[in-house]
């Protein structure tokens, strides 16, 4: 396997996922721990992550020197170049020329790291992201390539596989990097591309065997994706160690808490707890029209019901968690903006404090698209996997104003024929996200020979790689006369359909 030795770049994990990509399974140790891990592992290559760090600085953090003596290709990107020249003998400065952002390569020599991806004379888009520069290069180096920022952009020892390059490799805005790190670990390394998700998901079993021993396990299922696999994940490792909660907040989709249920209890034979508290929540909710009062609400009510429920189980040792990484990497990034709030709904906040509980977070490395990929794996059905997001407080946000038990349903129907019909034209999986949302205002129509005085239904519809970003969706103005006519015809209380175009930023997905 690869070791990847991180230095606490916010971009460890994309080396990984690209290693990943190429069939080739790494590990990710921490600087702090590096010299066990590369002796616990023993390495076919080791990849040298970036970091926020200067090499220049006194204490700066370094690659345990056997790494160097072992035989077996390294390669060090940026902060991983820096430390690998300063420890090979060579000299790194404080730059005067920083360079952020894109940047273009020369390639100035042949080299295994290009072979078949770049020519020597040809020039490159790459993504730098750098302030110190490698000055001097130590013994058996020799520049492959150059920028105009950093004339050591990439550097190579052929004899002794040691390469180091400056830009990173692993973003995307280095269109060619994924082929650079398949060539370093298939070409340089010799190591066969035969790893699959297969393998990551027996990796994870075992892991999570390790983790929790003969521990007493509970994991909040919500329905999503991502708690779904994690907890599949987790019954696989230790069947019946695990006690899955489902918490029905009463603010799900239609039948969205049976179509659950039923799965994870007949397909999957998971011991799951349904908890009907939907009186609970709607109770506390009711009349509520702030924005951020319901969102704390729920919140608060979702743990407290949870907690008994696990106290009911006489307690737990671990709650397993359905954490991806873009979570990580933001509850590092950011914190207390909103994407905090979402988390600390999401990820359960607060709860394994309160209750002594470890977390067991088996989806912590993987990427949307890799945890659906595993969910195929574990057998769920495409037609889940593909589901759209769904915000932990539910129908709540998607009823402004004074919630009451009437709006909700009159919600709920509106929104499943719209789901429907958009199911029937075929275009669901074109789009990211898709609700209806019902406004707190009532106006004039007239239906048959009378005058009708109801609410106003808004559709939402939009595009987006990742939820951070999004445009509405572009639909044909026939679909939408369909949807507003069946869902004006079929729900009581609805008169009006409007159709939402705006994009995020400025507007927010959700309407709350
Ligand atoms: P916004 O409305 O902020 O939403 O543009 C971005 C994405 O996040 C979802 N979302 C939530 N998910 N708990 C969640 O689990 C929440 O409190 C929450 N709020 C928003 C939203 O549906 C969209 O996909």
């Amino acid at each position: 396997s690869v070791l990847i030795l991180d230095f606490g770049s916010q971009v460890t994990q994309l080396i990984a996922r690209r290693v990943r990509e190429a069939g080739v399974f790494s590990e990710i140790v921490p600087f702090q721990s590096a010299a066990e891990g590369f002796a616990r592992i023993k390495p076919k290559a080791v990849i040298l992550s970036g970091s926020p760090h200067s090499a220049v600085d006194i204490g700066s953090p370094r690659a345990p020197q056997e790494i160097f003596s072992a035989g077996i290709p390294v390669l060090g990107i940026c902060y991983g170049e820096q430390t690998m020249c300063a420890q090979l003998g060579g000299k790194v400065e404080s730059g005067h020329h920083r360079e952020f952002g894109r940047a273009f390569l020369d390639v100035k020599e042949k080299s295994a790291l290009f072979d078949g991806v770049w020519e020597r004379g040809s020039r490159h888009q790459v993504w730098m992201s750098h302030g110190d520069r490698v000055t001097a290069l130590p013994e058996g180096f020799k520049v492959i390539a150059t920028s105009e920022g950093a004339p050591y952009a990439a550097i190579a020892d052929e004899g002794r596989r040691f390469y180091a390059v400056q830009f990173h490799p692993e973003v995307v805005h280095t269109p060619d990097g994924a082929k650079l790190l398949s060539n370093f670990v298939h070409n340089i390394a010799g190591i066969k591309g035969d790893w699959t998700m297969a393998a990551y998901r027996e990796q994870a079993i075992n892991a999570i065997r390790a983790k929790v021993g003969s521990g007493k396990v509970i994991c909040a299922l919500s329905g999503g994706v991502d708690s779904s696999v994690a907890a599949l994940l987790a019954h696989e490792a230790i069947g019946d160690q695990l006690t899955c909660i489902l918490v029905d907040h009463g603010l799900m989709r239609k039948n969205e808490a049976r179509d659950v249920v039923a799965m994870f209890r007949e397909h999957y034979n998971l011991p799951l707890i349904l908890v009907d508290a939907a009186d609970r929540f709607i109770g506390a909710l009711e009349g509520e029209a702030d924005p951020e009062v319901k969102r704390k609400t729920i919140g608060r009510l979702f743990i407290e019901v949870f907690e008994e429920e696990a106290k009911k189980l006489g307690g737990a040792d671990f709650l397993v968690q359905g954490t991806l990484y873009p979570d990580v990497i933001e509850s590092v990034s950011f914190t207390g903006g909103p994407s905090a709030t979402i988390k600390s709904h999401h990820n359960v906040g607060g709860l394994p404090e309160r209750m002594n509980m470890q977390l067991v977070e088996p989806l912590r490395e993987l990427f949307k698209d890799e945890v659906r990929e595993l969910g195929r794996e574990l057998g769920l059905p495409d037609s889940f996997i593909g589901r759209h997001p769904f915000p932990g407080p539910g129908l709540a946000i998607r009823c402004p104003g004074g919630i009451t038990r009437e709006k909700l349903e009159i919600l709920r129907e509106a929104d499943a024929i719209y789901l429907d019909e958009i199911r029937k034209a075929g275009l669901y999986d074109a789009i990211w996200q898709a609700f209806a949302v019902l406004l707190p205002v009532q106006t004039v129509g007239v239906m048959g020979d009378g005058r009708t005085y109801e609410f106003v239904c808004a559709l939402r519809a939009v595009t987006s790689v990742d939820g951070m970003t999004a445009d509405f969706y572009h639909y044909d103005m026939d679909f939408l006369g369909r949807a507003a006519t069946r869902i004006i015809n079929e729900v009581r209380g609805i008169n009006r359909v409007v159709y939402d175009v705006t994009s995020k930023p400025p507007g927010t997905i959700e309407w709350e």
